[in-house]
């Protein structure tokens, strides 16, 4: 093939070699802003286990329904969505450390099984993880023992995220629809 091509051609793929590598030399300068410090990226993998309390009775409801769809009818709930700021604490007890909390809705988009979509923001209050976030955007179908979320980003020490959440219920009152949820949340960040 190639002593097909006319001679004066070789000297632009030579040149179009050295311009990939130029650029891809002076992308890692860019990849290092992004971390907001001279040392190069360094991939690090977390492991985060908390407690996450859906309070929906009481006087102080922790999520609040904010939509409520014409035909009420449907045993899933289909059409409801809630806005929620639910305390995320260290232990399994309301009362234990509060390390942070997930704000954001969650909206009831099953029609013959309640599934959540749930599109929230993890921001954690404690330690070096103080002010940092997840993003945690995915399916999540609370009558099953397990669930698992996509965590789609973050920020702080979390830029860049990627990883997964795993729910598991720890408590749930069927009378009142307060529910306490057991979080691994599993994050590869720089
Ligand atoms: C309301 O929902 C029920 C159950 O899903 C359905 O049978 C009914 O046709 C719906 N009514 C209207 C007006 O959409
Ligand atoms: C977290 O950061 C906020 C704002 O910077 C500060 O007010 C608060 O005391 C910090 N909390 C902890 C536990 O360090």
């Amino acid at each position: 093939m190639a002593s097909h091509l006319p001679k004066s051609t070789t000297p632009i793929f030579v040149l179009c070699f050295f311009f990939l590598a130029f650029l891809t030399a002076s992308a890692r300068p860019v990849q290092r802003q992004l971390a907001g410090s001279r040392r190069p990226l360094r991939e690090k993998t977390s492991h985060l286990h908390f407690y996450f309390h859906d309070i929906v009775s009481g006087r102080n409801p922790t999520a609040v329904n904010i939509v409520r769809p014409a035909n009420i009818s449907s045993a899933a709930g289909f059409g409801n969505v809630a806005m929620i700021d639910d305390p995320l604490t260290e232990g399994p007890e309301l009362s234990s450390k509060l390390i942070g909390r997930a704000q954001g809705f969650y909206a009831l988009d099953g029609q013959q099984e309640t599934t959540l979509l749930m599109a929230c923001t993890y921001v954690f209050l404690e330690g070096k993880y103080n002010g940092s976030t997840l993003s945690i955007l995915g399916r999540n179908a609370p009558m099953h023992a397990v669930r698992e979320m996509p965590v789609v980003g973050g920020s702080g020490l979390f830029r860049l995220a990627r990883g997964y959440a795993v729910a598991r219920t720890h408590q749930y009152d069927a009378n009142t629809g307060d529910a306490n949820v057991e979080y691994n949340v599993y994050v590869i960040h720089y």
